[in-house]
C-alpha cells in the first residue's frame, strides 16, 4: 500500500516536473522573442535618428538571438499557452533556415550600419521585418493553443 502510494506519488511528481520544464521553455523562448522585437524596435527609432552605432549593436542582438531559436523549441514542448504549431518539428529543416534567414539579415544590416549606408540600412531593416514575419505566418499559430 505503501509503495503503491509511494509510486503513484513519484509518477504525479515526475508529471508536474516535465510540464513545469515544458513550460519553462516556452516562457523562455516567448522572452527571446520579446527580446527580439524590443532590439527591432530600438532599430527602427535609431533609423529615425540615423543613430547608426544602436542600429549596429542591436542588429548583433540579433544576429546573437537568431542562433538560439531553434534551441528554445525543443520537441514536445508544444503544451502551454503556446502559439507554436506542429510544423516547427513536421519541418524542423524549413524552420532552422528560416531562423538562419534572421541571422543573414541582421548580419545584412550591421554592415550596412558599419558603413553608415542609409539606403542598405533601410534595405536591412526590412530584411529584418521580413525574416520575423515569414517565420511567424509558416510557423506561429494566430491563437493560444490552450
Ligand atoms: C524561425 C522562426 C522565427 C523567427 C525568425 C522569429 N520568430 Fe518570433 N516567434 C516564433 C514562434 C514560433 C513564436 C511563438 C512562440 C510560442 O508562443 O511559444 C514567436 C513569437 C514571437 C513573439 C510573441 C512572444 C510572446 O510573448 O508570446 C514576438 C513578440 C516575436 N515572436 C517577435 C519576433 C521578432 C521581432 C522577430 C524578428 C527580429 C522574430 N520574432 C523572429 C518564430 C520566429
Amino acid at each position: 500500500m505503501f509503495q503503491k502510494n509511494l509510486l503513484g506519488g513519484l509518477a504525479v511528481f515526475a508529471v508536474l516536473l516535465f510540464s513545469t520544464q515544458v513550460f519553462a521553455q516556452v516562457d523562455q523562448r516567448q522572452d527571446l522573442m520579446k527580446g527580439q522585437s524590443a532590439a527591432n524596435k530600438a532599430i527602427k527609432g535609431a533609423v529615425e535618428t540615423k543613430d547608426f552605432a544602436t542600429i549596429e549593436a542591436k542588429a548583433k542582438d540579433l544576429m546573437g538571438s537568431s542562433e538560439k531559436i531553434v534551441g528554445g523549441f525543443p520537441k514536445g514542448s508544444d503544451k502551454g499557452k503556446t502559439k507554436a504549431t506542429a510544423a516547427i518539428w513536421d519541418k524542423s529543416d524549413d524552420f532552422g533556415n528560416a531562423a538562419k534567414k534572421l541571422g543573414t539579415a541582421a548580419t545584412a544590416l550591421v554592415s550596412a550600419a558599419k558603413a553608415k549606408d542609409e539606403a542598405a540600412v533601410t534595405a536591412g531593416v526590412k530584411g529584418v521585418s521580413d525574416a520575423c514575419g515569414g517565420c511567424h505566418k509558416a510557423f506561429r499559430a494566430e491563437k493560444y493553443a490552450e
